[in-house]
């Protein structure tokens, strides 16, 4: 960590009513380059912000006399049991909000008892965030491929060696999206990513200089590669489209992330609440879907799984949280997200997160 960053050191309870709150409080703590890097997303922010507006496209009608109290959140996912279907996106540079980095939010997402999805442009090494977590904790890999297979195959060892239970592939993010914020603040990473050291120190550089030194030109055979090779479950992060699921499931795919980068990679396309409309009609059950972007309350949780999503992944809260309270701070946004679910459960006479599934949302058609 270069001299000049000083994250915050914060460690412990955090007083917040929502998320909203922590977006604005960890202005305080975050050094300005970070938390522009953190909060911005790209060129005129549309997409970033129809983002949160599109969850507005469906209603969720309340119902009564459903017999439900004490709605249940847990659910299951690929053998693993959750305390809620609400798991941890990637989110690189975790030292960026919190000097205790990917170690505290590991630690604070394996005591609320979910998914933690560890970036490949973490602060921390997948040894120390294992650690953090503890060893039956459930995490994930999401990787960045190096333009050599040789250090794919080595970083796919050291995920496979930490227990990595699935590989996310993110491809939508070959090149950066306009991140102007960044360029305003003459952002570069203050801090290492050990994970993909031999092709990318990190330190001092802008974020498309990382893109650049990663796998740019991916394909179906990428996929099949990775497959094949970690013998492990992939997910392909950043379908938005029937065309793009056929071609991640044709290649064998074993599971749809829909995301569109929380508003930071192509500014003008759709809101992904939108996309995963179309989405999950075109997987129609053939594999599951965890969706993300924009999530900041527990009826866009509620809404994205009656829209089919089976998993609901979080980035920036988090990232707030673990800002202003280290893991416990993380640990309360999980907590407020699971809170917010079981309230709309309740008033929309849904008992378990089954119940969720088979909840046919209304049509807005006033907005
Ligand atoms: C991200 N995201 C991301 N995605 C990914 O696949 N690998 C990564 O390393 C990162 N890094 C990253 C850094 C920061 C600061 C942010 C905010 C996001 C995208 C992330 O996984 C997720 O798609 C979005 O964050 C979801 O949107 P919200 O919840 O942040 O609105
Ligand atoms: C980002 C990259 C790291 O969104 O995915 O900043």
């Amino acid at each position: 960590m270069e001299k000049f960053y000083e994250a915050s050191k914060a460690e412990g309870p955090i007083d917040f009513i929502n998320v909203f709150d922590l977006e604005e409080a960890a202005k305080t703590v975050i050094p300005t380059g970070g938390y522009g890097y953190i909060n911005s997303g790209a060129g005129d922010i549309f997409t970033y912000r129809e983002n949160e507006r599109a969850f507005n496209h469906k209603l969720i009608i309340p119902h009564v006399l459903k017999d439900v109290e004490l709605p249940d959140t847990t659910t299951e996912f690929a053998g693993d049991k959750l305390t809620a279907p609400i798991i941890m996106a990637p989110v690189a540079a975790h030292g960026l909000a919190n000097v205790a980095a990917e170690e505290a939010s590991a630690k604070g997402v394996a005591t609320f008892g979910t998914i933690y999805t560890a970036s490949s442009y973490a602060s921390r090494t997948l040894e120390e965030i294992r650690a953090a977590g503890g060893a039956d904790a459930p995490q994930w890999f999401q990787f960045y491929m190096s333009k050599d297979d040789g250090i794919n195959r080595d970083i796919l060892d050291m995920a496979k060696r930490n227990g990595a239970k699935a590989i996310v592939l993110t491809a939508d993010a070959t090149v950066g999206g306009n991140r102007e914020t960044d360029r305003r603040n003459g952002f570069t990473f203050p801090l290492a990513m050990p994970i993909v050291q031999a092709y990318q120190s990190g330190i001092g550089q802008t974020m498309d200089a990382v893109y650049g030194s990663s796998k740019q030109k991916l394909s179906p055979k990428d996929v099949e590669f990775i497959a094949k090779y970690s013998e492990l479950p992939v997910y392909v992060k950043g379908v938005q489209s029937e065309e793009d699921v056929e071609r991640a499931l044709g290649s064998g795919a074993n599971g749809i992330w829909v995301s569109n980068h929380g508003g930071r990679q192509l500014d003008g396309g759709p809101a992904s609440f939108d996309s995963l409309q179309y989405v999950a009609e075109a997987v129609n059950g053939r594999a599951p879907i965890v969706f993300d972007s924009g999530v900041r309350r527990g009826q866009h949780i509620f809404k994205a799984i009656a829209s089919g999503a089976d998993l609901v992944a979080i980035g920036r809260p988090a990232i707030y949280g673990l800002a202003l309270g280290g893991a416990t701070g993380v640990i309360q946004v999980f907590e407020f997200f699971k809170r917010e679910l079981e309230m709309v459960m309740q008033l929309a006479g849904a008992q378990t997160v089954e119940d969720i599934k088979k909840t046919k949302l209304r049509e807005n058609n006033y907005c």
